[in-house]
């Protein structure tokens, strides 16, 4: 394990020395109800982005269900709450997953992280200020709702992504979430993502309403960053326990998911306060 994790932080140490100046942007998924897809969106977002040469992270910090690590079919034995307990490194908790994708697991306990002593706090944030420069991206798969953790994790980010389906209770749920951060604050960056939708008119639809209304009510602009369509082989790679893209790339939804991430990659979304940013705003604000 001691000598997995050397080799690991050296081969992130490499490829990140060749280029210093990468910034590691923390982008969170989330969405107003539960049960959306969010889930199996910020793993296979975060698997498109690898297959675009990004190097990214998942951090697991959905605290009441956390699931990516059985998306991924592992069951790994570190996490933050183990790197907090026993004296382990931000490189002894670092899952491989496929493709080269980073994954950390929150673990049991970790809804404990907002309830720090100091030494604990000052170890997670020196632990967790490694990974500054040796991933483009840090994406956080958050719980759904407006629970105090969640807030944190979307304020500090620099970038959000709210998943929603079509359907209407699901999109009201995302709309308390946009008026719950406008009113913590104004500037945090979000996009619409429309998961589970049965044509690319729904998916507009669903998003110019959207925008409509947290334009008009929230004095809020949220643009859609794509859509994702209702596909039966997402439950299948679920049971599988392989994401989708990877799973059935062919697919609809893979295709989607693709192109959706080409996407993100064009967008000139502000670069706020990276990694270290976040961690002084979820551990110390
Ligand atoms: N695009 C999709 N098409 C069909 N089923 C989907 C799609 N996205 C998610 N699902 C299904 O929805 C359920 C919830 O997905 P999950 O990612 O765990 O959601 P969340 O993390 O928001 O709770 C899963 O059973 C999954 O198979
Ligand atoms: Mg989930």
């Amino acid at each position: 394990m001691i000598d997995q994790a050397k080799q690991l932080r050296e081969k992130m140490l490499q490829k990140s020395s060749k280029k210093p100046s990468r910034q590691t942007r923390v982008i969170a998924v989330t969405s107003g109800k539960g049960g959306v897809g969010k889930s199996n969106f910020a793993l296979n977002f975060a698997l498109s982005l690898t297959e675009q040469k990004k190097k990214v992270l998942i951090f697991d910090v959905d605290l009441g269900f956390a699931n990516i690590d059985v998306l991924l079919g592992r069951s790994p034995e570190e996490s933050i709450a183990t790197l907090l307990d026993k004296d382990l490194s931000i490189w002894d908790i670092i899952e491989e997953g496929p493709k080269g994708l980073q994954f950390i697991s929150g673990g049991t306990g970790f809804d404990e992280m907002f309830r720090l002593d100091e030494t604990k706090m000052n170890k997670f944030f020196h632990e967790m200020s490694q990974l500054q420069g040796s991933v483009d991206y840090i994406i956080l798969d958050t719980g759904a709702g407006l629970s105090y953790e969640n807030m944190r994790f979307i304020l500090a980010a620099d970038d959000v992504i709210l998943v929603t389906t079509p359907e209407p209770t699901s999109i009201t749920d995302a709309y308390s979430v946009v008026k719950m951060v406008q009113a913590k604050d104004p500037n945090v960056h979000m996009a619409l993502v429309v998961n589970q939708c049965t044509s690319d008119n729904e998916a507009r639809a669903t998003a110019e309403n959207f925008k409509h209304v947290t334009a008009k009510f929230l004095n809020k602009e949220i643009g859609l960053l794509g859509s994702i369509p209702h596909d039966a082989i997402v439950p299948s790679a679920v049971k599988r326990q392989v994401p989708f893209v990877l799973a059935y790339p062919n697919s609809q939804a893979a295709h989607a998911m693709k192109k959706l991430a080409h996407g993100y990659l064009k967008l000139p979304v502000p670069y706020k306060l990276g990694l270290k940013g976040f961690l002084l705003k979820i551990l110390f604000k």
